[in-house]
């Protein structure tokens, strides 16, 4: 039984094209319009199948196998449909309609064979996790957090766009979070019960260079790096371009230009040159060319698969900018913003696929993410959770350019329904 390439490919390309900037990469935000246009092509599909779809009061969709039985233990099996800005076309929706896929075998052999009796198999539910990206709100992996219980009620005020617009103006404006809202048939609570969640498995481009330069198809992954984001506030003294000497400048610019480049001189100094720092988001006050700019406001953030790394340099970088500030007479501060751990995936279902990629003779590598994933909110809520990745050619990520040779986005497909059918036959044990 093999999944269909074919359709799996058409399915990206339809998906490709719902982007609010055509011709610029894909820009899909969650809640927005064209992520609204997704949901809808997706559930459409599964509805067709018999599929059950419910959602949750934040937009995370769980869409159900006709097969499924009550009270089974389920494998949960997905990813995220939404990017970063001006993003690439298989970050998240690759693991997404892969899952799909998975269903649509599945619920053909299903059909076939078991109408009737109870065949013992596990219920398969695929997961499309809402806000993965933090494209809206700043905060990664928005949807799993809730979907887990890390965040709660309170988070849904905390969490803001750039305008102050909270999460909760978000929902109401999407129409989720609401009984009878516009894709779903039942609502489902948040934090979700995962008591008979027997495994979580995502499939994903690798969004680094490991594999497309060592010529492996795929990767399976062992951990996963944890972040650490803080949001810095450099201010100085606003005043005219041209008339202010420039011996008489408290620039919040050049100071900003300053911290940038010694948080990168600081994880430089990383012997295993594992360490990250990313200054990704920067915004200048008033941002007018022929002002001093009197306030900068960046996010800093480090990454690391070593938590006491993380916490390490993002002390000694937070340390610096303050130093950089003071020495310039301007003021700074220095906010956490959010943050994940780094986490080990379970290295059973690590085994189920090995096992099953060696069968089908294909050549893998055992390899860390750089990059979050929901399935690290699984892990963490104590969900045995696995991962595969394709190669992403030349590495690159959250950019147009974002590519998988179509051979290798269909080899993952396949290689994720055949662990889903191993784990159904021989059910991990959660510990
Ligand atoms: C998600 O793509 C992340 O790693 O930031
Ligand atoms: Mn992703
Ligand atoms: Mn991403």
């Amino acid at each position: 039984m093999i999944i269909d390439g074919k359709r799996l490919i058409s399915n990206l390309v339809r998906l490709r094209k719902l982007t609010d900037t055509p011709g610029a990469g894909v820009t899909r935000f969650s809640y927005g319009e064209q992520d609204a246009k997704a949901r809808q092509f997706l559930v459409d599909r599964a509805r067709e199948m018999g599929c059950t779809v419910r959602a949750d009061r934040v937009g995370n969709l769980r869409i159900g196998l006709p097969s499924n039985r009550p009270g089974r233990p389920v494998i949960l099996c997905g990813s995220h449909i939404d990017t970063v800005r001006n993003g690439g076309w298989l970050d998240g929706i690759y693991g997404v309609c892969s899952a799909l896929e998975v269903l649509e075998t599945l619920a053909a052999r299903d059909g076939n064979e078991t109408a009737g009796g109870d065949d013992g198999l596990l219920n398969v539910d695929m997961v499309i996790f809402a806000e993965e990206e933090g494209s809206n709100f700043g905060s990664t992996m928005t949807g799993s957090k809730f979907l887990t219980g890390k965040y709660g009620e309170e988070d849904l005020d905390r969490l803001t766009d750039d305008h102050g617009s909270a999460m909760r103006k978000y929902l109401e404006r999407a129409g989720l979070g609401t009984e009878g809202g516009t894709d779903h048939q039942f609502l489902d609570p948040v934090p979700w019960d995962l008591s008979q969640a027997a495994a979580m498995l995502e499939l994903h481009i690798e969004q680094g260079p490991v594999l497309d330069r060592a010529g492996i198809p795929i990767g399976i992954v062992d951990a996963i790096f944890g972040m650490r984001v803080l949001e810095v506030t450099l201010t100085g003294v606003g005043n005219h371009a041209g008339a202010t000497p420039m011996d008489e400048r408290f620039d919040a610019m050049t100071a900003a230009a300053e911290c940038i480049l010694a948080a990168e001189a600081t994880v430089a100094a990383d012997p295993e040159k594992r360490t990250v720092v990313t200054i990704g988001k920067i915004e200048a006050l008033p941002n007018c060319s022929n002002v001093i700019p009197e306030t900068v406001r960046f996010t800093m953030e480090v990454r690391n698969r070593d938590k006491g790394k993380i916490d390490g340099y993002t002390e000694r970088i937070a340390h610096g900018f303050r130093q950089i500030a003071m020495d310039r007479g301007i003021s700074c501060q220095i906010r956490d913003h959010s943050s994940s751990e780094p986490l080990p995936l379970d290295e059973g279902i690590g085994e189920v696929i090995r096992q099953t990629a060696e069968r089908a003779g294909i050549p893998y590598r055992v390899m860390d993410s750089g990059a979050v994933h929901d399935a690290c909110m699984l892990a963490e809520a104590g969900v045995p959770t696995g991962m595969i990745f394709v190669p992403s050619i030349d590495g690159r990520s959250h950019v147009p350019q974002e590519d998988t040779k179509e051979e290798d986005l269909i080899r993952g497909a396949k290689l994720l329904l055949e662990t889903v059918e191993q784990l159904r036959a021989h059910p991990p044990q959660r510990r």
